[in-house]
């Protein structure tokens, strides 16, 4: 069976309970998924074993991108994490009215493709509160193009 790590980073929770619907959305489509907080994880080493790499970030701050505090030391070590030639996909939740709408998203996909990572499909950005279809469909996506 095809094995993915979902990483997330999350402060009121929000990134948190999409991390969960996509590895839900994972299982339901055969793969085995683990769920790790990025507080939890260090960067040496990360993608070994896996299949597929998902990392979940909201993002802070306010003129410039702050990625959600527990994914900075991950996001900073990234070129320990073995993403060259690894498949990628990357999500986050934010708030439209800010200038840099899922900027941390944005920053994520862009250091991990310039680390040789593949992105199996586009980001998903979500405003606001979660939607729990839109999260399955995005992660059906990802699971289909991996
Ligand atoms: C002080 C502050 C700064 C924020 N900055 C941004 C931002 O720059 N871009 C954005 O898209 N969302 C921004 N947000 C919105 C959060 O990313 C959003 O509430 C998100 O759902 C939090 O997700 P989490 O619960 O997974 O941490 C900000 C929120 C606060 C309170």
């Amino acid at each position: 069976m095809s094995k993915a790590l979902i990483v997330y980073g999350s402060t009121t929770g929000n990134t948190e309970t999409v991390a969960g619907h996509v590895g839900a959305a994972l299982n339901k489509a055969g793969w085995e998924t683990e769920i790790k907080n990025a507080s939890d994880v260090s960067a040496a080493g990360l993608a070994n074993g896996c299949d597929l790499l998902l990392f979940g970030c909201s993002t802070w701050g306010d003129e410039d991108i702050e990625l959600q505090d527990d994914f900075v030391p991950l996001y900073d070590d990234l070129d320990k994490a073995g993403l060259s030639g690894k498949k990628v996909a990357v999500f986050g939740c934010g708030d439209s009215s800010y200038t840099h709408f899922c900027g941390a998203v944005d920053a994520i996909e862009q250091k991990a493709e310039s680390l040789g990572a593949v992105l199996v499909t586009g980001s998903l950005k979500i405003d606001g509160d979660p939607d729990k279809d839109e999260v399955m469909d995005w992660a059906k996506t990802v699971a289909a193009h991996a």
